[in-house]
């Protein structure tokens, strides 16, 4: 077991990649805080995490609110004792284009994708100070790597989140915080169509979805769970070399 007797909160974990990784680590024997704004999903995953013989408990909270950031923080630590994992998950992908920009979607995307975790894991530090060390990761995107056409704010909150990563990388090292970045291509989550299509129908997300997997050397997008291994394996003992890394799970997209 890779996590046994670790304790980590996920962001955005009642769906999609935050989901997987909840039910993949509490297999690896961590005990898991699953965070969503639904309870429904919430419950759910922890209610699979249960039957399977593992721990969880959800911790309900709209990441929109700065003090609801900072609640899941400290109600985790309650439910398991302490902290020694946050994957900050949750995120957007706001409006699509960049002429006319409606200002009300560019600060709800950037307050999800770079505020709620700049909140969140400005106060899980203390408390992996108390455990002696700890690992944080965050999710950025191929468009945090390179720019996006299609996603220019999307883009400019995720490179933000790859730079936040690599100074607290620098910052933390020393005191045995890892702090590391998925960023996933495409990935087969109920985020998806509406990523791809911004506002149009289901048929334009397929037409996008088709000219986007064409330039993906590895030919499809990937499963929510292949993004979770690769979160396992960066906040695991088996990367303790490992920070400030910033790791594409793009089918090879980024290598162009
Ligand atoms: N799906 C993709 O193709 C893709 C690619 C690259 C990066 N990402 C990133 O992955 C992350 C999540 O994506 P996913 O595809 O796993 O999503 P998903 O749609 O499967 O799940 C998102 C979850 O977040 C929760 N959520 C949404 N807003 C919230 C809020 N304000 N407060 C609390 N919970 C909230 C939802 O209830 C849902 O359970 C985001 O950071 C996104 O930018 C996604």
């Amino acid at each position: 077991m890779r996590l046994k007797g670790k304790l980590a909160v996920i962001t955005a974990a009642g769906s999609g990649m935050g989901k997987a990784a909840a039910l993949l680590f509490a297999r690896e024997g961590a005990t898991v805080c699953v965070v969503d704004y639904s309870e429904k999903n919430a419950q759910a995953t922890v209610a699979q995490i249960k039957s399977a013989g593992g721990q969880a408990h959800a911790v309900i909270a709209d990441l929109m609110s700065e003090t609801e950031c900072r609640r899941i923080i400290h109600d985790s630590a309650k439910h398991m004792g302490g902290i020694d994992i946050l994957w900050a998950h949750a995120g957007e992908p706001g409006p699509g284009g960049f002429e006319g920009l409606d200002m009300n979607a560019y600060q709800h995307a950037m307050d999800l994708n770079v505020r709620s975790a700049v909140v969140s894991v400005g106060e899980v530090l203390p408390y992996m100070r108390q455990r002696q060390g700890g690992s944080v990761l965050f999710t950025a995107s191929i468009s945090g790597l390179v720019g996006s056409q299609f996603s220019p704010i999307y883009s400019l909150a995720k490179f933000g989140i790859v730079g936040l990563a690599k100074s607290l990388a620098l910052s933390m090292g020393p005191e045995g915080i890892r702090v590391n970045v998925v960023c996933p291509g495409l990935v087969d989550t109920p985020m998806l169509p509406g990523f791809l299509s911004r506002g149009g129908d289901a048929a334009l997300a397929e037409q996008n979805k088709a000219k986007f997997v064409a330039s993906i050397p590895l030919g499809r997008v990937a499963q929510p769970e292949e993004v979770a291994k690769a979160a396992l394996w960066l906040v695991s003992d088996d990367a303790s070399y490992v920070t400030g890394v910033a790791l594409p799970i793009d089918g090879g997209f980024t290598s162009r």
